[in-house]
């Protein structure tokens, strides 16, 4: 059984994963607005694995006999300046969950949460691929820098991106 403080942070990272998907949403329907079709392809994808992530805080919640409370996720911002800021946005905002998962391990350990800080280590791994791979293409960009067709380049490379969904967990 969860208690109460972790019941309550879990929920509320829950409610981040969520928002971190609305967040890549918007920056695929941006990307989509500025026929950057890959750039969006690649956002697309990330907004669908957030939901996995979020449904694994869903999942887990429940099988700790804990109660999931759904509050309002906050509306991400519509548009960037340009390819660069959104991926340097993304790549803050991974560094920012990354901030957010280490707290929660560190409530767990607090609270001798044992099982919450064993499901955490797979968000503690998950969090090194996140910020790599929005690192990944903020450097792709800044080193592209004036070329010509970079852009359409990276846009070709970033629409290969498929999302992979999760295997079916044992029964
Ligand atoms: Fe759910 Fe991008 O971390």
């Amino acid at each position: 059984m969860l208690n109460q403080r972790m019941e309550d942070a879990l929920n509320e990272q829950h409610n981040a994963e969520l928002y971190s998907g609305y967040l890549y949403l918007a920056m695929s329907a941006w990307f989509q607005s500025v026929n950057l079709s890959g750039f969006a392809a690649w956002m697309r994808v990330q907004a669908q694995e957030e939901l996995v992530h979020a449904m694994k805080f869903y999942d887990y919640i429940h099988e700790r006999g804990g109660g999931v409370t759904l509050k309002t996720i906050d509306g991400p911002p519509s548009e960037w300046e340009s390819p660069l800021a959104a991926f340097e946005g993304a790549y803050a905002h991974e560094q920012k969950v990354t901030g957010m998962i280490n707290d929660l391990v560190d409530l767990a350990r607090e609270e001798h949460d044992h099982a919450t800080e064993i499901f955490l280590q797979w968000f503690v791994t998950e969090q090194v691929e996140e910020e790599d791979s929005a690192n990944e293409v903020v450097q792709k960009i800044k080193l592209m820098g004036e070329a010509s067709g970079g852009l359409f380049m990276l846009d070709r490379e970033l629409g290969q991106r498929t999302f992979a969904p999760p295997a079916a967990s044992p029964a």
